[in-house]
């Protein structure tokens, strides 16, 4: 077995801020009610004519992490995209990106799994790379939620929180036979699918049927999301993928440099870093700057924890993700 690694980080946001004032003059909403119940103060969203996309942001974060890895796109193996808002409804947003960035045909695959996509996406490259299939793999996490929202009061409990933005990663095969990913840890549970979800159009929910039925009561296109049972099942599910990532690698929680968790709510990330007892420096959070920005939470919050030069080598830095399915993971590195 070989050892893995992030080898390149890096993300972009557009540059349309939006901020919570700005939606309470779309909706019944206020800056008081948003931050004091999710910690957001703005997001970004694109703005129509700025020439960005799903895939596009994707391009623009993954060109950025090639570069830091010293690498081209010549050198990737193997694309792995995770976005619940691609471009279009197939093909989906590897090959896109694959044609974006001219990369001949290297295989190109998409990751379905929302808030818990890029955990998911980190472990896909991990287990490819470890076995020696492939050297250098691309992981990207974008989305670009602010077209598909319910901009009226009727969506405020979900519209208010979700933000636009990509991050990516490269997974390279390690010189070193230490550090490096030690593990990834993933799991799901269906039985919730219908929580988080968003409908249609899908084989499920065609547009004509939408576009039948009567589009002011019947809103399966806009996503719907039971908060408070969301809530109290991250919390529950961030704390065990945490723990059992520890164990599987014989450590515990005092050994976590920066813990990175998915930026669903401020008030999840306190609830864990309380629990765990965890210094202000050793909790990563930019909920505030971006909102949630599902698969590309994490990888734009670790890029800037490690920009800011907060992630250091031989630190231990533990991701963690939960989300729509639910499906939940975390991924247990070495840096
Ligand atoms: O990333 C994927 C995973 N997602 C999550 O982990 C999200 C987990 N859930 C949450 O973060 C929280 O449940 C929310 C932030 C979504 C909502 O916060 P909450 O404290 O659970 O609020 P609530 O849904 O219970 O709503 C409380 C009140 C309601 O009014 P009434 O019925 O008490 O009169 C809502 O209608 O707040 C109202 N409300 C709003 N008011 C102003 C809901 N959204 C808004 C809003 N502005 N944007």
């Amino acid at each position: 077995m070989f050892t893995s690694k992030i080898s390149g980080l890096g993300h972009y946001v557009p540059e349309n801020v939006v901020t919570n004032d700005d939606l309470s003059k779309l909706m019944d909403t206020n800056d008081a009610w948003i931050q004091e119940r999710t910690g957001i103060k703005e997001r970004r969203h694109i703005k129509k004519g700025d020439g960005n996309s799903t895939s596009i942001m994707g391009v623009k974060a993954a060109n950025i992490a090639l570069e830091r890895a010293g690498l081209t796109s010549d050198d990737i193996d193997f694309i792995i995209f995770a976005t619940l808002s691609p471009d279009m409804y197939f093909p989906g947003g590897g090959v896109q990106v694959q044609d974006l960035m001219g990369m001949g045909t290297v295989p190109a695959l998409d990751v379905r799994n929302q808030c818990s996509g890029f955990v998911y996406a980190i472990s896909v490259a991990d287990q490819f790379v470890k076995t020696g299939m492939y050297k250098h793999v691309l992981v990207i996490g974008s989305e670009n939620h602010s077209g598909g929202l319910d901009m009226t009061t009727r969506g405020r409990g979900v519209s208010v929180i979700f933000g636009d933005g990509a991050g990516a990663a490269v997974v390279s095969r390690s010189d070193s036979d230490e550090g490096g990913i030690l593990s990834t840890h993933l799991h799901s549970e269906g039985k919730h699918k219908d929580e988080l979800a968003l409908q249609g159009p899908s084989t499920g929910k065609w547009v004509p049927e939408i576009i039948a039925e009567n589009p002011q009561d019947d809103i399966p296109y806009y996503p719907y999301m039971n908060g408070q049972f969301v809530f109290k099942n991250a919390v529950v599910r961030f704390s065990e993928v945490i723990m059992e990532g520890l164990q599987a690698n014989g450590l515990s929680v005092s050994d976590i440099d920066m813990l990175i968790p998915h930026q669903a709510n401020l008030r999840i990330s306190q609830f864990i870093q309380k629990k765990f007892q965890l210094s202000d420096d050793r909790v990563f959070n930019n909920i505030q700057k971006y909102g949630n920005t599902t698969a590309a939470s994490i990888p734009i919050a670790l890029t800037e924890a490690w920009e800011a030069g907060k992630i250091k080598k031989g630190d231990l830095v533990v991701l963690a993700a939960f989300g729509s399915g639910f499906t939940w993971g975390s991924a247990i590195i070495r840096w």
